[in-house]
């Protein structure tokens, strides 16, 4: 696909131009695709961010899961093996945040993803060591928040997405508009995205770009388990929850019978307290479910559009597919037999 200056399109009540469409987003990235992968706990690496780079998209390497002399050195082999651009997530809360700020401007990253706290703390530090700054939100009052801070473009993230999400359980097709009219900076939709009919879906709303995690979880490059790969690709519609909210809210997918999630369900329907839940939750479930493949005891994090998933493609195919697949549509949408 070939952005054009003045491609945006506005939502209703939107504050559009030109200068927050894909093509102003692409430039800002410095990608030829408005295609994010997103970070994710244990599910990134420079294999993985290479191929979306290759590919035209952006790649991010989830730092939320990685000591720092390991983002070091998967920053190190992206850098070895590819002279795009590229990014690194950090969710703010995160006990290394501090630690990853520095390596990443040491290193020379040029694109982060903030998410997961005040983008306040940080936006400034990374604008000015050059880095491009952008942060994940579930609301159109933390999209205002991230503008006055300083971020060049939101990530507006809905309740179907995988991994950590807001409280609001606002959808993407909801949340997305609401986030455009809301701020001027150029908005990425994230969340239940994984085919070029969905991401026209979305700029049809007003994103000028989208980020998507669980179809990149299945790819050939994803480091995840293959048993929690293809636990994915078995998952039918209905099979994740948002769960944990009064801890941290987190999409995950139900574990096979009598396992983790299956515990947590029944603590929430009992009510059970936030002590409780997080001794259910304990430590080092994450890694144990998608890096590992335990099944039974690990925390799986995968989004709702995975019942749509059914395939391995590599990363780069992904990112090739979704764009070929919005150029049909918007060209199906687009002829005369569309009218009415
Ligand atoms: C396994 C998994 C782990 C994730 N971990 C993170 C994370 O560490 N930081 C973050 O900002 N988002 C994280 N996300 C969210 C993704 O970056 C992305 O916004 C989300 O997956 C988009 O929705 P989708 O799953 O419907 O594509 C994670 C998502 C998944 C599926």
């Amino acid at each position: 696909m070939k952005a054009t200056s003045d491609d945006s399109i506005s939502a209703p009540g939107g504050k559009s131009s030109g200068a927050r469409g894909p093509s102003a987003l692409c430039q800002l990235l410095g990608v030829s695709q408005p295609v994010i992968q997103g970070g994710m706990v244990w599910c990134t690496n420079a294999a993985l961010v290479t191929a979306v780079g290759r590919a035209g998209g952006l790649g991010t390497l989830g730092s939320g899961s990685m000591y720092p002399e390991e983002l070091r050195a998967e920053i190190a082999s992206v850098q070895e093996a590819f002279d795009g651009r590229f990014a690194v997530n950090v969710p703010l809360l995160y006990p290394a945040a501090e630690q990853h700020m520095q390596t990443i401007v040491d290193a020379g990253v040029p694109v982060v993803i903030t998410s997961a706290g005040s983008p306040k703390k940080w936006t400034s530090f990374l604008k000015e060591h050059g880095v491009t700054v952008l942060h994940v939100i579930s609301s159109a009052v933390f999209a205002e928040k991230s503008q006055a801070a300083g971020v060049d473009a939101v990530i507006a993230e809905g309740f179907e997405a995988g991994g950590h999400n807001g409280r609001e359980e606002t959808t993407t097709l909801c949340l997305v508009p609401e986030v455009v009219a809301a701020v001027d900076v150029p908005v990425v939709a994230a969340g239940g995205i994984s085919c070029g009919r969905s991401m026209m879906a979305a700029m049809a709303l007003g994103a000028a770009g989208v980020q998507m995690g669980s179809r990149f979880v299945a790819t050939q490059e994803c480091p995840a388990h293959d048993k929690f790969k293809a636990h994915v690709l078995a998952a039918q519609a209905g099979a994740t929850k948002l769960r944990l909210k009064s801890v941290t809210p987190v999409r995950m997918l139900d574990n096979v019978s009598g396992g983790f999630s299956h515990l947590v369900a029944e603590a929430e329907a009992r009510s059970a307290g936030v002590e409780e839940l997080r001794e259910i939750l304990g430590k080092g479930r994450a890694k144990q479910g998608m890096r590992g493949g335990d099944l039974l005891e690990g925390e799986l994090e995968i989004g709702q559009v995975s019942a749509r998933l059914h395939d391995i493609p590599s990363a780069g195919e992904v990112v090739r597919d979704v764009v070929a697949e919005f150029e049909q549509v918007r060209a199906a949408l687009a002829s005369p037999s569309f009218h009415w």
